[in-house]
């Protein structure tokens, strides 16, 4: 790899949406992408899927403080910086419609969609600053089940798809990455959400609609954005989300 490519790290990137993301940038020239997964094996198999130069495995189970730093003392070691940081992984526990409120449901989906998100943000925190590009990029991977204004209004867009779980971790997500996008606003950091829409992968038995081909442009996009671009926003391929 030549000194000036880029560092990626994608979380969630041995399958889904995250695999296809890590596979649209580093077809890109100038990228060395890292696979996060939380199985090292699988992180292994994904990458050689792919059979690009530029891609390699890098273990991080986000729900683990021990994985998340020895994850970026790896990073650290090898290559100082990081330069665009995808926090993609992320789980839907409910499986039902209906399903009640619990505290261990809530607990469990919370310590990877939120608390996994914070925290390895914060642990990369240190090698973004490091980044060698002008507008460092980190990206939050959502979904619009997120949006408050949708779920308030009674009419809303999905005004029968519950999943209150988890529905209520990526609202939580969402001001996360707005605190991020606002701690570094004047650094010129490009913080943003993203959501990639309902698309067809395990996460919902392929039910979904959408393509991960489709699914994965907007992080792309987000993941380039120049010093010009954006921050702070949450959007998908129509255009911006109402919060
Ligand atoms: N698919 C949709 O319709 C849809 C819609 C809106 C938003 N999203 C969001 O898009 C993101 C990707 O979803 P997807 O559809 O690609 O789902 P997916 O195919 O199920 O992939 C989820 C990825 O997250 C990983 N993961 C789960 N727990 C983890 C942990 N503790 N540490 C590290 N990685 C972990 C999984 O690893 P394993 O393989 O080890 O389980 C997998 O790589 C999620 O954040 C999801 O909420 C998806």
């Amino acid at each position: 790899m030549s000194a000036t490519d880029k560092i990626v790290l994608i979380t969630g990137a041995n399958k889904g949406i995250g695999l296809e993301i890590a596979k649209q940038i580093a077809s890109l020239k100038g990228h060395h992408v890292l696979i996060g997964s939380r199985d090292a094996e699988r992180g292994v198999k994904a990458t050689e899927s792919l059979g690009l130069p530029n891609v390699e495995p890098l273990t991080i189970d986000v729900s683990s403080d021990e994985s998340v730093a020895s994850a970026a003392e790896s990073v650290k070691s090898k290559f100082g910086r990081l330069d665009i940081l995808i926090n993609n992984a992320g789980v839907a526990l409910e499986g039902y419609l209906n399903v009640p409120t619990t505290r261990t449901l809530l607990r469990e989906t919370f310590e990877i969609n939120v608390f996994g998100a914070a925290a390895t943000t914060e642990a990369f925190v240190p090698l973004l600053e490091k980044s060698i590009s002008p507008a460092p990029s980190v990206i939050f991977v959502s979904s619009d089940l997120g949006s408050l204004a949708y779920r308030a209004d009674p009419q809303g867009l999905f005004k029968d798809v519950n999943f209150p779980v988890y529905r209520t971790s990526k609202a939580a997500m969402n001001m996360l990455a707005l605190t991020f996008a606002q701690r570094f606003r004047e650094k010129g950091w490009k913080v943003n959400i993203h959501n990639p829409g309902y698309t067809a992968t395990e996460f919902n038995n392929f039910m979904g609609t959408g393509t991960v081909e489709d699914a994965a442009k907007g992080a792309v996009r987000l993941a380039l954005l120049g010093p010009d671009g954006e921050t702070g926003t949450y959007s998908e391929k129509e255009g911006v989300i109402p919060w």
